[in-house]
């Protein structure tokens, strides 16, 4: 481990005696899953050596330790992007610090507009793929050999057997699957109507400018990902519309309920793993 990943979880572990199975990471609006959270240990982003601050609001910038459903899990609730400027070292280097933590799992959550026209604002979609349109990768440079391999695999980066999991913990809630391809782009901009058209051409279900860089470095490192979009709004050119990210927010808030349902449900069966 280098030494910032050493310097950072020593920190944490000077602060909670969790052992994360899961690591969990909340997308805008979303954060309101961590009233789920027993016997909380709550971390600001600030005072962790190393971490970058989250500028984006409603993106909150603290790391919960904790169990839900009896299972130890660490909560990133707020995420690094790369349209803040940063690096994409420092945007998966949340991630990466789970890793380090000790997470065999991560559930990788956001807020994504629909690009399939069977899609609504309120649906939440199980991740499938992604496909990555940021002209970024977050393993550009030297490969850190002790992390993970030069060339990491893909094929299976939403894990299909958590995806299975998942599906039944929609389905016990008695709630409709509904599964998609995350096209990640760069933002900060929303995307033109062209450009919903062309991702929808080229196989994406839903945009967002999260989930695939962290994606990756986590796959990088040997962790099983899954993750849910919540569609907050339908691309540009669908319907009528401004896009505006108070309104995003509070199309995620709505739908917090059947959200913080289907995580727990979810972090309960794979705890079971
Ligand atoms: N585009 C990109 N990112 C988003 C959107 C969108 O329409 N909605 C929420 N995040």
């Amino acid at each position: 481990m280098n030494d910032k990943f050493l310097q950072a979880t020593n920190f944490i572990k000077s602060i909670s005696s969790t052992k994360p199975k899961i690591g969990i990471v909340l997308g805008s609006g979303l954060g309101v899953f961590v009233e789920q959270i027993e016997n909380k240990t709550v971390i600001s982003y600030n005072d962790i050596p190393f971490f970058k601050k989250t500028t984006v609001e409603g993106h909150e910038g603290k790391l919960i330790l904790g169990k839900v459903a009896g299972i130890e899990v660490a909560v990133m609730q707020g995420r690094l992007h790369a349209y803040e400027g940063l690096p994409m070292e420092e945007v998966v280097f949340p991630v990466r610090l789970l890793a380090y933590l000790g997470i065999e799992t991560l559930i990788l959550t956001n807020a994504a507009g629909g690009v399939n026209l069977n899609f609504k604002p309120g649906d939440l979609v199980l991740i499938q793929d992604h496909i990555n349109l940021m002209g970024q990768n977050p393993l550009i440079g030297l490969n850190d050999n002790s992390m993970g391999p030069r060339f990491p695999d893909m094929s299976n980066a939403y894990n299909s057997e958590l995806n299975d999991i998942m599906k039944a913990a929609f389905l016990s809630l008695g709630h409709q699957i509904q599964e998609g391809v995350y096209a990640g782009v760069l933002g900060p901009t929303y995307e033109t109507p062209a450009e919903i058209k062309m991702i929808r051409t080229l196989g994406g279900d839903m945009v967002g400018m999260s989930t695939v860089p962290e994606a990756i470095a986590a796959n990088h490192m040997g962790i099983k990902v899954c993750g849910v979009s919540c569609i907050t709004n339908m691309g540009a050119g669908i319907v009528k519309q401004t896009l505006k990210h108070e309104d995003i927010k509070d199309v995620a808030a709505k739908v917090m309920v059947h959200f913080t349902a289907l995580l727990t449900e979810s972090i309960k069966k794979i705890g079971q793993l």
